[in-house]
């Protein structure tokens, strides 16, 4: 039995239809129109324990909705869900402690009172019993760096700050499932890389099932094996990342700075005939198969006839990924993954 099951899962809107203005707002007043908009549609998933999953899709897609029935904020318009042996939304309270949220756009913290306090309502909550509760705390002030800002109230400490206080406090009660809704957005590299290290020790450590929205690539290679994407509602990819990367993120664009405009492209292109490379003014681009040269022979092949100053190495965007598997281009790949919805595309 998989820790969470999902069937046919499907949430519908009521969203009002209004025209623009005034004279929009008087027609909705008096006839009030709506359309059904289906967020969730007919969704199957299942997720073994201990698994992490990269939930993504664009803005709009239906990964927070998802989110909100899982956590049990939100009743299933139809489907079934089952996460660790409870409807979440008929049991919302016992589903609470088997699980920690964290909304990036949203915090859990109280906004007025010191961020302790509301680890301490926390504890009271959730009857997190003492000797835990001091460890977990000590542990986690210490890893998160939480100790500089305990004292202020939530509405004083910055975004990166925060985040880190929202996981703790995600956290305290040793949670069998994580929730992450964006949990990493709008932050610096920094704080990032602490949250991710943190999530991963969670993960390695005791078996903590993650289930995590983000746009940020970075967030998934440290975090996720499997990739779940969803459009429109639908799920259109579900399968390893690694293979997915395999596929669709084989270039890399490596970016040379120089102190001078090249002279002539004809010996770089010589020495790199499989590349793409593109110059504009002081910058020289070039675009490689990673799985057939490494950045040290782009640069080896450059560095004899120009003169760089700095470089840099472009990862491919999550967004590029997505996109390319909305585009279908799975099924012209000969070492592709075969997913169903996406074979025929
Ligand atoms: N409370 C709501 N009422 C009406 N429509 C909603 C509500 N919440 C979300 N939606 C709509 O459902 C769709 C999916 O939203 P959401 O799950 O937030 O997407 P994502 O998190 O992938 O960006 C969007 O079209 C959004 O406008
Ligand atoms: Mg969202």
């Amino acid at each position: 039995m998989p820790l969470i099951e999902a069937r046919g899962l499907t949430k519908k809107f009521r969203q009002a239809v209004k025209e623009p203005g005034l004279v929009g707002s008087l027609k909705h007043f008096f006839s009030r129109q709506y359309r059904d908009k289906i967020a969730v549609d007919h969704i199957d998933f299942s997720v073994e324990a201990g698994e992490s999953v990269a939930y993504l899709g664009p803005n709009g897609a239906g990964k927070s909705t998802t989110i909100k029935m899982l956590t049990g904020i939100l009743v299933p318009t139809s489907g079934s869900l089952v996460v660790d042996g409870l409807v979440p939304h008929e049991k919302r309270q016992q589903n609470a402690r088997k699980i920690g949220v964290v909304f990036g756009q949203r915090t859990q913290l109280w906004w007025d009172i010191p961020v302790i306090e509301s680890f301490n309502l926390a504890r009271d909550m959730y009857e997190i019993p003492a000797a835990r509760y001091r460890d977990n705390l000590a542990q986690f002030t210490e890893i998160l760096g939480l100790a500089e800002f305990m004292n202020l109230p939530a509405a004083k400490i910055s975004l990166g700050q925060r985040m880190r206080a929202d996981l703790c406090m995600a956290l305290l009660h040793d949670p069998r499932i994580l929730y992450l809704d964006e949990p990493t957005i709008g932050l610096d590299i920094a704080v990032k890389d602490s949250i991710r290290g943190f999530i991963r020790s969670r993960i390695e450590e005791r078996g903590t099932t993650v289930i995590l929205t983000t746009h940020d690539l970075g967030d998934i290679e440290d975090i996720c094996k499997r990739i779940v994407i969803i459009d429109n509602g639908k799920i259109i990819h579900d399968g390893d990342l690694a293979k997915l990367k395999d596929t669709y993120a084989r270039d890399r664009v490596i970016h040379f700075q120089l102190a001078r405009p090249p002279e002539s492209m004809g010996p770089i292109g010589a020495g790199l005939p499989a590349c793409e490379i593109t110059t504009d003014g002081l910058r020289l681009s070039v675009r490689f198969d990673r799985f057939k040269l490494a950045a040290g022979e782009i640069a080896a092949a450059v560095m004899p006839h120009v003169e760089v100053v700095d470089f840099r190495i472009d990862e491919p965007e999550v967004e590029d990924l997505i996109r390319k598997v909305y585009l279908g281009q799975l099924s012209l790949s000969p070492d592709a993954p075969q997913t169903g919805v996406l074979a025929g595309a």
